[in-house]
């Protein structure tokens, strides 16, 4: 590792005092082998899978199938997010709110100091200064993430825009958001590393949102160790965000074109595993429209002297969900992860390149899977983990917007909220104003995925796609989406709700989705102007049948009409469990979305009469 900088020289480059000592005091904690300074460079992204090979963490893929990218297997009990073990430490337990995890933050910095004592010993410690958005953009944050693991810094490399050129926009005393992360896992001096070193009793996601602390322990997987990602970028930056007037928010953002040349940018929040990313990158399948991708995951969202709603997309690439994704549903995700990529608990082919399930009509005839062991279509068991993904750069998508790392932003005229729901909900509801948007996105519900580790299929209240990711009491966030709407002289987006998930009496989905979901944006997109006709309902605007571009769509009528049908006996049954859902928020649920409640019911009963 020759090319990498030397720790003391980097040390005195940043001039940054305070940056300094808390990376001292850190390495005096863990008690590192070594500690290096990420530069962000590309040779130190080589070295790190050299490393990863080296260490059996990684196995390169071949060259001819899959350029400069590693498949890496983690270890079965760290694969996913871990909700349980997240954990707002805000001063009080009110401030992290009814949907949080707390712990006081006196006592868990306690407890995660006894932790990381010597945590690294036998290990490097990196420290990875990155920015959170175009380096230098008004509306980027910096974070420097320490960590443990050559597979975080590989990730980070992709995710973020990291190293050196962070640190001289940090200056000798910008603020930046500290993480400390840690998998836990020391090495004596006769130990061998295990490929994907992890602590298998103690895993702790804890977030100090006054202090714009993380500190995570025990896995090395996607968002428990990639801080910048919901640790930062949602969960302290929706506190930023509160304090400061803007959102940070769990969406995709997508630029639209019409066959006249019009353009709209529409975001959409939908929970983990629920179509963010297809959506971003769907190819319509109605001749002459257009979609660009500007985000898959996260947007942050600043008013501009317009007074409209400007989004940027704080990461630098996708860690996408592989199963399912294929050059059927999801052409341009395939095409962006061609070459340069890092592939975590897929399968791999005997001709070394990778497989998932859905990737390709056939099954391959013999594969080893995510759990190292030879597997054949006869298998009983999946070959690739439910939540396996593939990390990748943004900018080799093939459909990415010009614009997407423009440090103004996209205006925003849409936000899409929406969940996986296979019954009442229909495929789409235009919102009848922004506190009605407001009470949509509050009461969203969808199953659970194999995003997060638990059960999968279990139906909860999401609200806003935010559940695992809102850094604060969540009615203060629905007083916060209020309140934006009130801000003086705001243009604000429409707010949508969309379902691409209901399924017939066989749990058969109705809808085709993916690429067809463009003739419900088309909708979305001419409803911005005016321009379509909606039916006006208890439960918001939807189109008719006839107002939904069906032109070419292989699809029952019936289909299309139970899609855009209101179930008011389902709605009225609703009511009482959005009730229940509010009443957990006690005073701090705003008065604006009891009244949408009232309303609601008001307007379903008088449907019924
Ligand atoms: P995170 O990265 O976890 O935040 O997920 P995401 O919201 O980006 O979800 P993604 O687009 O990766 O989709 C997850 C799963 O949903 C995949 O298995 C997709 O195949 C499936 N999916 C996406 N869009 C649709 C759709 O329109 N209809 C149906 N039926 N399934 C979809
Ligand atoms: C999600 O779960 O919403 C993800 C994957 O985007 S992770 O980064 O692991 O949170
Ligand atoms: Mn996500």
């Amino acid at each position: 590792m020759s090319s990498l900088t030397l720790d003391v020289e980097t040390m005195n480059e940043t001039k940054h005092k305070r940056l300094a000592e808390w990376v001292e005091e850190t390495a005096r904690l863990c008690k590192p082998d070594r500690v290096h300074w990420c530069d962000g460079s590309h040779e130190e992204y080589q070295a790190m899978l050299r490393l990863m090979i080296l260490s059996g963490t990684a196995i390169p893929l071949a060259e001819d199938k899959r350029p400069n990218s590693i498949l890496v297997r983690s270890n079965p009990a760290d694969v996913a997010r871990v909700e349980d073990r997240t954990y707002i430490c805000a001063r009080t337990k009110e401030d992290a709110g009814p949907t949080n995890n707390w712990e006081d933050p006196d006592k868990m910095r306690q407890k995660l100091n006894g932790l990381y004592a010597g945590a690294m010993t036998g290990r490097t410690m990196y420290v990875i200064p990155y920015s959170m958005g175009p380096i230098g953009s008004p509306i980027a944050n910096i974070g420097v993430q320490i960590t443990d693991s050559a597979y975080v810094v590989a990730n980070m490399h992709i995710m973020a825009r990291v190293g050196t050129r962070v640190l001289q926009v940090l200056g000798a005393d910008g603020d930046f958001v500290r993480g400390l992360h840690s998998v836990g896992a020391p090495l004596g001096p006769n130990d061998q590393d295990s490929p994907w070193p992890n602590n298998a009793q103690d895993k702790y996601i804890c977030h100090f949102p006054e202090t714009r602390e993380i500190w995570s322990y025990g896995s090395g997987y996607g968002g428990n160790a990639l801080l910048g990602k919901k640790c930062h970028a949602l969960r302290i930056a929706s506190v930023q965000a509160r304090d400061e007037g803007w959102m940070a928010e769990h969406m995709l953002i997508l630029k639209m074109t019409s066959p006249s040349g019009q353009v709209k940018y529409m975001t959409g929040a939908f929970p983990s595993a629920c179509g963010k990313t297809n959506l971003a990158m769907l190819i319509p399948t109605i001749p002459g429209w257009k979609i660009q991708t500007v985000g898959d995951d996260i947007a942050w969202m600043k008013f501009g002297a317009d007074g409209r709603l400007y989004a940027i997309n704080p990461e630098h690439g996708f860690f996408g969900v592989a199963p399912g994704t294929s050059m059927k549903s999801n052409q341009n995700a395939m095409l962006t992860a061609t070459r340069n990529s890092i592939f975590t608990n897929c399968a791999m082919t005997p001709d070394g390149d990778v497989w998932w399930e859905q990737m390709t009509d056939t099954k391959p005839p013999e594969l080893i899977d995510w759990l190292r062991r030879p597997w054949t279509p006869a298998s009983p068991r999946k070959a690739a983990h439910p939540n396996a993904r593939f990390t990748t750069p943004a900018s080799q998508c093939p459909v990415i917007a010009p614009e997407w790392e423009d440090p103004k932003g996209v205006p925003i005229d849409a936000i899409l909220f929406g969940g996986r729901r296979a019954g009442v909900v229909p495929l789409v509801t235009e919102s009848l104003t922004w506190q009605h948007g407001t009470f949509l996105g509050a009461t969203a519900s969808s199953e659970t995925t194999a995003a997060a580790v638990g059960k999968v299929g279990q139906l909860r209240r999401d609200p806003m796609a935010m559940l695992p990711f809102c850094g604060y009491n969540m009615g203060d966030y629905f007083g916060h989406y209020l309140d934006i709407g009130k801000r003086p002289g705001a243009k604000l987006p429409k707010i949508f709700y969309v379902n691409w998930f209901r399924t017939d009496e066989n749990g058969k989905f109705l809808w085709p989705g993916y690429g067809e979901n463009s003739r419900v944006l088309k909708w979305i997109f001419e409803r911005c102007d005016g321009k379509v006709h909606a039916v006006e309902t208890p439960i918001g605007r939807l189109p008719e049948p006839a107002d939904l571009d069906t032109n070419g769509l292989d699809l029952p009528a019936a289909n299309v009409a139970k899609l855009l049908s209101v179930d008011v006996d389902g709605w009225l049954a609703e009511v009482p469990l959005i009730r229940e859902h509010f009443a957990k928020f006690g005073s701090h649920l705003p008065e604006g979305l009891n009244r949408e409640i009232a309303e609601l019911e008001d307007r379903l009963r008088k449907a019924k009469k």
